[in-house]
């Protein structure tokens, strides 16, 4: 049985391994949101990953590297705060914006001086990238603005006929995207919250790090206020039963709770995490709005999330993909 499924993977890998060697576009999974990559030292394979996601060029790509040598072959004056945060969270959900070098392409920049890096942690993924000579830009694999993947079937269902090969790797175990911390004037900064919390990170440096919300001028093009959106309307409520009236004016409504509770779900209600684990939630989260998305319902409302942790994150994401709080 095992040997059966290594066999699977195995020859998954090669598939992928030759489209991407081919100068191809694969989706792979990683352990934050299924990603689109391609050689990140091919232009021709980078343009394609922009023309898959409909993504605007100037939104730059994260490089998806499987060992450590490759980060000083990409960025220079690295800051000893990144290394100490490459230590304590590679391989994981942690993408550092760095100064690039001449070899990073400045389709991959949107232009800038810096570069991002992270090295993910899924062994298929792993596995992938440790045996291809090149690393790989992977944003996440859902047509531009729309929600990110976390299953196989989600890049199928967000990208449709441009769907290129999927590695599948299962359900990601973390389900948000990667925290990406930059340097301004050698300070580390959060740009974008993600699936390690700026606790932790605070933690390792041993100081306070600034996190940036909407600071347009300084952000990543991906935080941009629309983003992650379902074709749903969605909205985000304080108190959800405030809205269950919605359903009698003969309206296909969907509710999604944080967590469990008294309420007598309906067909269209989920939960997102039964005994209020805020990791739990996260894993959920995009898994629920794909699911709800797909029965093409007249309006999505959900709970806000206690804004703590990685329920900062999921917060960070529900704004930007609601329509209206
Ligand atoms: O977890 C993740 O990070 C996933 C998986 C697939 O690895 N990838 C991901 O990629 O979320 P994407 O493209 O959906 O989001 C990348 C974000 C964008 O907001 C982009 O603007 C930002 O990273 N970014 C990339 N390079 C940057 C740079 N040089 N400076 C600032 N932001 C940058
Ligand atoms: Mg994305």
């Amino acid at each position: 049985m095992i040997k059966n499924s290594l066999t699977i993977n195995e020859e998954q890998l090669l598939v992928a391994k030759e489209i991407l060697e081919l100068g191809g576009v694969v989706a792979l999974p990683t352990e934050t949101v299924y990603g689109l990559a391609a050689n990140a030292f091919n232009e021709e394979a980078i343009s394609k990953v922009f023309e898959t996601k409909n993504r605007p060029s100037n939104n730059p790509l994260i490089v998806h590297i499987g060992k450590y040598n490759m980060l000083s072959k990409l960025a220079k004056n690295i800051p000893i705060e990144a290394i100490m945060l490459v230590d304590e969270f590679w391989p994981g959900p942690l993408t550092l914006v760095l100064e690039r070098k001449e070899i990073v392409s400045d389709l991959i920049t949107g232009g800038k001086d810096t570069v991002a890096v992270r090295m993910p942690n899924h062994p298929l993924t792993l596995s992938l990238l440790n045996q291809l000579e090149f690393p790989v830009v992977a944003p996440s694999a859902n047509r531009s603005n729309h929600i990110s993947p976390t299953e196989a079937s989600h890049v199928i269902q967000s990208l449709g006929d441009k769907a290129p090969y999927v590695l599948d790797g299962g359900a990601c175990a973390h389900g948000i995207e990667s925290t990406i911390v930059g340097f301004k004037n050698g300070q580390p900064i959060v740009l974008r919250a993600g699936a390690i919390s700026r606790e932790q990170i605070e933690e390792v440096l041993d100081k306070e790090v600034l996190q940036i919300n909407d600071n347009s001028e300084l952000i990543a093009p991906g935080m941009l206020k629309k983003h992650y959106s379902p074709n749903t309307p969605l909205s985000i409520v304080g108190n959800i039963f405030d809205y269950v009236h919605v359903r009698s004016h003969n309206k296909r409504v969907g509710f999604i709770f944080f967590k469990k509770n008294n309420h007598q779900l309906e067909e269209y209600d989920r939960i997102l995490t039964d005994n209020g684990s805020l990791n739990e939630a996260a894993r959920n989260l995009f898994k629920t709005l794909y699911e709800l998305d797909a029965l093409g319902l007249d309006q999505i409302y959900i709970e806000s999330i206690p804004n703590e942790g990685i329920g900062v994150a999921i917060n960070d994401r529900l704004l930007r993909a609601a329509t209206s709080a």
